[in-house]
């Protein structure tokens, strides 16, 4: 084995050395293959995984349920209410208790602060499955599926991510890009454009792997000759509903529509989203915010949506298999 990350956690992008995460992504890829030739071995067994979630999720929480069950390992479950932590319970103690009891916690939340609480006193690895600030599991899977869908080398991939760019999404993008040599744009208005600190992040980052950084408002400019065209709800997770105004105001220029991906001027760009995705009135918030504003589709219209262009389920799938690299090599052994 080339690196030894047993007993590592995961709590931000930048916690991973590039050679560090172009390990697990060797590693996401053998076990992808092993899955689909069905000639997975379990290495596991016996481990117990808790998985806590203070916010909802579809795919983070069954990439980890599935990536535990094909390795033999056991979780459970505490949604928001089914749980002491927080109401009743601290972080710090919450922690002492858990650490004893399990192999590793992943934590979803709003507070970095909590995850690396959690870190702190579990004395077992923590993966953040998810904070206001950052979204680290989420960004193996996103360069597994850009290196998937390009015959370019790592470090010539070029991507953009229009809309919120402050958000876990937008920075843990910006931190992966830095991290992994590429050509990367954050393209917002300055009102949403990552925290000084967080650019300065990413430059320190750039200068030691190569990586070219943008940061514009200007959309023409931004996705130029892009291979990949990234993008995430206009309000995340925990903010309030009153934002959605103003935040349609400012972004609506920055939807990931057929004219902008003609921008790119490149015919086979892709486009990529966390997921879920405002692309339809099919959902509760879609429905209300076409009721409230006029508008049927948010970040990313239904035509880009539901054309070739979107890799975002071919993404969402490779969450399970870059998750599941995460926990076999942090707790195989
Ligand atoms: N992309 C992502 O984290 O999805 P969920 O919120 O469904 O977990
Ligand atoms: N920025 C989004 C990401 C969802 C996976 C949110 O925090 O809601």
């Amino acid at each position: 084995m080339a690196f030894n990350l047993k007993g590592r956690s995961y709590l931000k992008i930048s916690d991973f050395s590039q050679r560090e995460m172009l390990y697990l992504l060797d590693l996401a890829r053998d076990l992808k293959r092993a899955k689909y030739a069905h000639s997975e071995q379990p290495a596991l067994t016996g481990k117990d995984i808790c998985l806590i979630f203070e916010k909802t999720s579809t795919r983070t929480r069954c990439a980890f349920e599935v990536a535990a069950h094909d390795q033999g390992a056991h979780i459970t479950y505490l949604d928001p209410s089914g749980s002491q932590i927080g109401h009743k319970e601290s972080m710090k103690d919450t922690a002492r208790v858990l650490g004893r009891m399990f192999d590793a916690i992943e934590f979803r939340g709003a507070g970095q602060e909590m995850v690396e609480e959690l870190s702190d006193y579990a004395g077992v690895p923590v993966y953040n499955g998810l904070t206001d600030d950052w979204h680290p599991t989420q960004m193996l899977a996103d360069i597994l599926t850009m290196v998937e869908h390009t015959d370019k080398p790592r470090s010539e991939i070029a991507y953009a991510f229009l809309g919120d760019a402050r958000n876990n999404m937008g920075n843990s993008l910006l931190m992966l890009g830095a991290i992994m040599g590429c050509d990367v744009r954050m393209v917002a208005p300055k009102k949403n454009q990552n925290h000084k600190e967080v650019v300065e992040m990413a430059k320190a980052r750039a200068a030691e792997t190569g990586a070219r950084i943008t940061i514009t408002d200007d959309i023409g400019k931004g996705v130029k000759g892009v291979d990949f065209v990234h993008t995430d709800v206009w309000v995340s997770m925990g903010e309030p509903a009153k934002v959605w105004e103003s935040r349609i105001k400012l972004l609506k220029p920055y939807q990931v529509n057929k004219a902008l991906l003609k921008k790119t001027g490149n015919p086979n760009v892709k486009f990529m989203h966390c997921l879920p995705a405002f692309h339809n009135t099919d959902t509760k918030v879609g429905k209300e915010i076409f009721e409230k504003f006029g508008l049927s589709e948010m970040e990313v219209t239904d035509e880009v949506f539901e054309s070739p262009a979107n890799i975002a389920f071919e993404q969402a799938e490779n969450r399970m298999h870059t998750i599941k690299a995460i926990l076999v090599a942090t707790l195989a052994g």
